[in-house]
C-alpha cells in the first residue's frame, strides 16, 4: 500500500516530552483558535493565565495550531516582554525601560537592583525567590524613575532608595521596603535625579 502523498511546507511537529496533563491542558486552551496573529496573542494570554508562564511544552503545540515553526513561535514570544517562558519568581520587581525613566536615571536603578537582588534583568535568582522584569512605560511617568512591585508603583526612586528597596525585599533590612513605599510620589519634575553611587 503506497504511503501518504500529502505534502506540506511545514514539517510535522512532535510534542516535547513533558507532563501529559500540561500538554492536554494547553491543547484544550488553544483548540479552535484561528491561525492568525490576534489569536496567537490570545493563546499566549490563555496559557500564561493558566500556568503563570508559557511552558516549553506549549511551543510545538502552538506551532502546529498556528501553522508555523517552533522558532517563529519562540521569536514571537520573545518579542512581547509581557509573555514569560519561565515560571515567575515569588517576588518580581518590574523595572520601567521607558524614555522618561531613562532620562531620570533608571539605568543606575537597574544596575543597583541587579547587583543587590543578584539576578539579571528578565531573570530570576536560583530557586526563584526574586526576579527582575523589564516593562514598558504605562503612562505613569510622573513617578519616573519607577519600579512596580506587586501592583504598587514605587517612585521617583534614587539609587540609594533602590538599594534600600532591594535589601528590604531580600530581607537584609526589614524596614527597607517600608521606608521607600511609605513616601508619597512627587509631582512631575519633582524626582531627584539618580546618580551612580
Ligand atoms: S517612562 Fe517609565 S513610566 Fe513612563
Amino acid at each position: 500500500m503506497p504511503g501518504p502523498t500529502h505534502s506540506s511546507r511545514f514539517t510535522p511537529i512532535q510534542p516535547l516530552p513533558g507532563s501529559a496533563d500540561v500538554i492536554t491542558r494547553i491543547g484544550e486552551l488553544i483548540a479552535g483558535l484561528r491561525p492568525d496573529a490576534a489569536d496567537m496573542l490570545t493563546a499566549f494570554h490563555r496559557i500564561q493565565h493558566q500556568f503563570g508562564y508559557v511552558p516549553r511544552e506549549a511551543i510545538p503545540l502552538l506551532a502546529g495550531q498556528f501553522r508555523t515553526t517552533p522558532a517563529a513561535i519562540y521569536g514571537t514570544i520573545q518579542f512581547y516582554s509581557e509573555v514569560r517562558t519561565e515560571p515567575p519568581a515569588k517576588t518580581t520587581v518590574e523595572w520601567c525601560s521607558g524614555p522618561a525613566c531613562l532620562l531620570k536615571g533608571s539605568t543606575n536603578i537597574r544596575r543597583a537592583l541587579e547587583a543587590v537582588l543578584g539576578c539579571p534583568m528578565n531573570g530570576t535568582t536560583a530557586g526563584g525567590a526574586f526576579g527582575l522584569r523589564l516593562v514598558q512605560c504605562d503612562g505613569t511617568c510622573h513617578l519616573a524613575p519607577l519600579v512596580r512591585l506587586e501592583g504598587r508603583y514605587i517612585g521617583p526612586l534614587t539609587v540609594s532608595e533602590a538599594i534600600e528597596l532591594a535589601r528590604g525585599i531580600r530581607g537584609d533590612d526589614a524596614g527597607g521596603e517600608e521606608a521607600v513605599t511609605g513616601e508619597q510620589p512627587a509631582p512631575v519634575g519633582g524626582g531627584e535625579a539618580a546618580g551612580l553611587e
